[in-house]
């Protein structure tokens, strides 16, 4: 009986086999046949390529339209550039390079009361300009890929600002720890954003450089001013504006910003400035690479509270 069975057994398991080798000869020949050989795949390649590429262009052709159109407007103090954005949405643009959420409290731990900055005067010398490249305290320009993470480079920026200051040292340091470790995943993230003021907090807490507090400038541009002159001081801003995604260079202006003020950017303060035509401004440390721009830095125009700067202002204190 035993070996009967077990021939019978055999026999069954190779029939079985042979079954499931004619099945996936079968589907290998009919998969091929619907498209997954080589010059198949090419051609469904091309063809979604083809799909892509007349989106891109729509796209493309409205952005250089608006570059062109504020390029010839005379009266603009900054210029646009079909850069390496230019065939993006706007709202495609937001969701990859720019991450920044307000926070709703204006209390939090390691949020010192107060502005230490407050009854601070600007020597005679620092009265219409001060630039913190000139002291060496600002690393190059940095890239946050796409990742909503410009609240990262924003918080560290600053802090290898005030670590320069007081230590004469200037150190890069790294945004990948705190996109790694953020203390509230939910909030601080690559995909979902962050905040400055919860980084400085990680970084307190994890015996950064940074080992007192933060404080937020008090929503003017006057206190900006006091705060830049002793600090990098970190900035959340509208940057939903396809001005901003394609700026060149010049002194971006309020009017190149959203209608309405909705702070969804993070960057850092440098310094503050004044053209030759008396225009104020406020030269900024961007992270979307040395490629946009020049050389990944801004100027913005300052006194008219321009895409929000002073609406969400903080520096780290050591
Ligand atoms: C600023 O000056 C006022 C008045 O003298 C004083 O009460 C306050 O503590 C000062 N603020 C700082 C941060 O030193």
């Amino acid at each position: 009986m035993a070996p009967y069975y077990f021939g019978n057994k055999a026999l069954v398991t190779t029939a079985k086999l042979l079954l499931l080798l004619t099945v996936v000869t079968l589907t290998a020949r009919e998969l091929s046949a619907a498209g997954y050989g080589d010059e198949a795949m090419k051609a469904r390649h091309e063809t979604w390529m083809a799909a892509e590429k007349a989106h891109r262009y729509e796209v493309f052709n409205a952005n250089a339209h608006l570059v062109d159109r504020s390029n010839a407007d005379g009266g603009r103090k900054y210029r646009l550039a079909t850069n390496q954005f230019a065939d993006m949405t706007s709202d495609e643009f937001m969701c990859m390079h720019t991450g920044f959420k307000p926070l709703s409290s204006s209390s939090g731990v390691n949020k010192l009361p107060g502005f230490n900055y407050e009854n601070f005067t600007l020597s005679e010398d620092d009265q219409h300009a001060f630039d913190w490249r000139q002291q060496g305290a600002v690393t190059g320009v940095k890239n946050q890929g796409t990742c909503g993470c410009c609240w990262a480079f924003s918080a560290v920026a600053a802090v290898e600002g005030i670590n320069q200051i007081v230590t004469g040292r200037l150190l890069s340091l790294s945004e990948q720890q705190l996109l790694d470790c953020s203390i509230d995943g939910r909030t601080n993230s690559c995909k979902r954003g962050g905040n400055m003021n919860n980084a400085f907090r990680y970084i307190i807490n994890n015996g950064g450089i940074t080992t007192y507090g933060f404080q937020n400038v008090p929503a003017d541009e006057t206190s900006l001013v006091m705060a830049v002159a002793n600090q990098l001081v970190s900035v959340g801003i509208d940057a939903s504006s396809q001005n901003f995604h394609m700026y060149s260079g010049g002194i971006m202006t309020a009017d190149a910003c959203g209608p309405t003020v909705k702070l969804d950017h993070a960057m850092t303060v440098i310094g503050y400035g004044t053209a030759n035509d008396e225009t104020l401004y406020w030269p900024l440390k961007n992270q979307w690479g040395v490629k946009w721009s020049i050389g990944g830095f801004m100027m913005l125009e300052r006194g008219t509270n321009a895409c929000g700067i002073a609406m969400a202002a903080s520096y780290p204190i050591p």
